[in-house]
């Protein structure tokens, strides 16, 4: 087979009735999306929250759009405020709004409008447990994840925590996208490996649209 005769954008991978990964999908826009990062990170900086149960939380978080999500003592919510500087979040960037819709339309979830994107920063080690996303107020919504830098192994459960799980591997321009009947699908990250990435260094960057409020 002609290399390049399927591009990568069009290479799409169901994982779960409405959950599929979108291979390369945001290749294109990576450069642009880290740029937005760069400048949200800016105005709200990158920090490790704390848990309810008391743990520090190895992924650094921050976040842009009308609401952030947030953990502390109390619980975990979305909050029109960041914490650490008491002023609204970040607005979300034109171009990544445009971008989660674009992507939320290629998996099949029309008219996507997320008002809420959380941005993870892994370093080598740092892994996310199994968890759901379940503090958005709508679960109709899909969530649309984008994988930058370093490669990961995501994991991808059901809605049961106990139910088996597939793991993934991630790539910089990955796109994962799940909604509908898998919305609220167990999911998580395996510790990071050590490694260098041109466009991110030691780091591996996810972007995580939701519809919050
Ligand atoms: C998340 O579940 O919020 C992030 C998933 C990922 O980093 O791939
Ligand atoms: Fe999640």
């Amino acid at each position: 087979m002609q290399a390049g005769l399927f591009p990568p954008e069009l290479a799409t991978e169901v994982l779960a009735p409405g959950a599929c990964v979108l291979r390369g999908f945001a290749l294109d826009a990576a450069p642009g999306l880290l740029a937005a990062i760069a400048e949200i990170a800016r105005a709200a900086p990158f920090r490790h929250m704390t848990t309810p149960g008391g743990f520090r939380m190895s992924v650094a978080m921050t976040s842009c759009g009308a609401l952030g999500w947030v953990t502390d003592a109390t619980g975990y919510r979305y909050a029109a405020h960041d914490p650490e500087s008491g002023g609204p979040w970040p607005a979300m960037p034109e171009a990544l709004l445009a971008f989660a819709r674009r992507a939320a339309a290629a998996a099949g979830h029309a008219d996507c409008r997320p008002d809420a994107c959380l941005v993870n920063r892994y370093a080598p080690g740092t892994k996310l447990s199994l968890h759901q996303d379940r503090d958005e107020r709508d679960h109709g919504a899909p969530i649309v994840s984008v994988s930058l830098g370093l490669p990961a192994v995501f994991l991808f459960g059901g809605a049961r925590r106990k139910d088996p799980q597939v793991r993934v591997p991630l790539a910089h321009g990955d796109v994962v996208v799940w909604g509908g009947a898998s919305r609220l699908f167990h999911h998580g990250v395996l510790p990071i490996a050590q490694g260098h990435h041109p466009a991110t260094g030691a780091y591996r960057y996810n972007l995580t649209f939701r519809k919050a409020g």
